[in-house]
Formats: structure tokens, C-alpha cells, sequence
């Protein structure tokens, strides 16, 4: 019997996010030790999906996860071959709703096993499309970062609508990620920002305008490997992200938690409002040092990993 396996990873918005959605850039990274896989094997009749989220034939799928299902068809008619039956089975590492791009690493593994299944050749192009239709159900109006982010096994430079460029590490770090144990709310967060600069744009701008100066200030600091200056970046953009009202907090208490761990900044990462924080330290002692003040002080869980120079 055929069988074919998909892989995908999570991300992290290093800084940038909410103001990508006015048009200023943000850098995102690869976070590997999160991954999502989907296994597909033959069935007998119809397609099936079996994963935490919901379990049984794609056409009773909840409304909430309905654009997975748009994609596995849309998918399936792309690739045009024949098939009698198929079990999806789904096993993701990735907590929801914490702004690790989840949902859209579950539609990459799904487009991915799906083309090596049927033994056909999948473009970065065509992968990107096909995934672009589950999310734009699942968040609304992405800016299309999370998507470009799980697709990628490198920092990226993002801006929405102009695509990804690399981004240059000069000296490696490490990062602490913690998890508050709350589902953040991503298109909630973004609408609140929207009302905000309806009611007070110009403070609300400020805010934005500033985040885009940190994200292009960011890059150079990781071009110098200028690391002292890169988590003051970050404390800079979160207190912006602060003022949007986007963070909380059980997340303002993590970031202090980090930062008086020792972290040479700290901040939310992804869309807020509950979700993870991420913390830089320097090397892997200072990283343990703060994890586990994170996990003695109310983070649910941590991780921590290495992000190596770039070539
Ligand atoms: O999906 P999340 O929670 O990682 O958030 C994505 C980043 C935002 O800028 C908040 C939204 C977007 O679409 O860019």
C-alpha cells in the first residue's frame, strides 16, 4: 500500500509583527524543534482526516478547521490523479493559538504529503498558494508571514506583498521561548489595532512607524552580531507592542521574568494577548539560567534553541 509522509516546522516573528500588517517589515525564524507531520495511507472511500484537532471524513470537518479542507481538495484537483480513498493522519508538537504558525505548518505537511504521495513535483510557488488558502480562512487577512516562515529553513526578511529576503546572522544566539498556557488571539488582536488607529491615529501610528524602525535597526544589529543591541530592540518594540495594547499581563510578567533572568531583551512573539514570549540570551548557560526562571514563575513551558550564523 502507498504511503507518503509530510514534514513541516513551527516559526517565530523574531520582531515586526502587527506592524507587517501596515506594510513595514519583520523577521521571522525557522523554530525546528516544534514540528507537525501528516502520514497519508490509502482508505477504502473518501478522504479522512485522524489528528486532536477533529477526526473523521473531511466533508463533516467543524467550521473552524473548514479551510484545511478547502486545501486538501483544492490540492487533490491540483495534482488531478485518481484516487479511491485517503486517511490523513496528523501529529503536531505545535501548541495552538501561540503564535507559532501552527495552522499554517498543519496545511504545509498536508500539501507536502499529498504530492509525494501521488509522486508528483511540488514548486515553492504551488506549495505557497495551495497553503495561502487554508490561512486566509483560518486568520482572515494574514500578512502571509506565518506561511512564508513554516515554508522556510532560514531567517527571513519579510514585507507583506513584496515577498522574502534573507536575513544576515553574524553571530549565533540563543532563544528562550515560553509559553504563558494561553491561546492567544490573533484576528482579535489585529482588529483591536485597527479600531485603535481609527479612534487615536496618531499616537497609533507612532507606535507602528516605530516597530518598522526597530525591525530595520534589528537587522543591522544582526548583521554587526551586535547582540547587546538586538535585545534592546526587542525591549523597545514591546513596549510599543505594549502601548497597541496586544500584550498582557501574564505576558508582561514573563518578559520581566527574562529580563531579570539575565536576558539581553525580551518580548511577545506572534499576535499577543496570551501566546509565548521569546527571550535572547547569549549563550546556552545564560539560556538555561532563564528558562528555568521562567518555568519556576509561571510559564507553562519552555524551550530554548540555537539560531547559527548565517553563510
Ligand atoms: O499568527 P501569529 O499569532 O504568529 O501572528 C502573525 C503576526 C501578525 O503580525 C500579528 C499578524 C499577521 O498577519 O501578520
Amino acid at each position: 500500500r502507498n504511503r507518503a509522509i509530510g514534514k513541516a516546522h513551527s516559526k517565530l516573528i523574531l520582531i515586526g509583527e502587527h506592524a507587517v500588517v501596515y506594510g513595514h517589515p519583520a523577521i521571522a525564524l525557522p523554530f525546528p524543534t516544534l514540528t507537525v507531520t501528516c502520514a497519508i495511507e490509502e482508505a477504502d472511500s473518501g478522504i479522512h482526516l485522524d489528528s486532536k484537532l477533529y477526526s473523521g471524513p473531511i466533508d463533516q470537518i467543524p467550521k473552524r478547521l473548514k479551510g484545511l479542507a478547502i486545501c486538501i481538495h483544492k490540492t487533490i484537483q491540483e495534482i488531478g490523479k485518481h484516487h479511491n480513498g485517503l486517511l490523513l493522519k496528523i501529529e503536531s508538537m505545535i501548541p495552538i493559538g501561540r503564535g507559532l504558525g501552527s495552522s499554517a505548518a498543519i496545511a504545509v505537511a498536508i500539501v507536502r504529503s499529498l504530492f509525494q504521495y501521488f509522486n508528483c513535483e511540488l514548486s515553492d510557488e504551488k506549495l505557497r498558494e495551495l497553503v495561502n488558502i487554508a490561512e486566509i480562512y483560518a486568520h482572515g487577512n494574514p500578512s502571509g508571514i506565518d506561511m512564508e516562515s513554516v515554508c522556510c529553513d532560514e531567517p527571513i526578511w519579510f514585507e507583506r506583498g513584496k515577498g522574502i529576503a534573507s536575513v544576515a546572522i553574524r553571530s549565533s544566539f540563543y532563544l528562550v521561548v515560553a509559553d504563558t498556557g494561553r491561546a492567544g488571539d490573533t484576528r482579535s488582536a489585529v482588529g483591536s489595532i485597527k479600531h485603535k488607529l481609527d479612534k487615536s491615529p496618531i499616537q497609533t501610528k507612532q507606535s507602528i512607524d516605530r516597530i518598522g524602525q526597530y525591525t530595520l535597526d534589528a537587522r543591522n544589529a544582526l548583521i554587526q552580531g551586535n547582540l547587546v543591541q538586538l535585545g534592546l530592540l526587542l525591549n523597545l518594540a514591546q513596549t510599543e507592542l505594549e502601548k497597541l495594547g496586544v500584550s498582557d499581563h501574564g505576558i508582561n510578567h514573563l518578559v520581566n521574568i527574562a529580563r531579570n533572568a539575565g536576558a539581553l531583551g525580551a518580548k511577545l512573539t506572534g499576535g499577543g494577548r496570551g501566546g509565548c514570549i521569546i527571550a535572547l540570551a547569549e549563550n546556552c548557560v545564560q539560556a538555561r539560567e532563564i528558562s528555568e526562571q521562567l518555568n519556576q514563575n509561571g510559564a507553562k513551558r519552555t524551550w530554548s534553541f540555537k539560531v547559527e550564523e548565517t553563510q
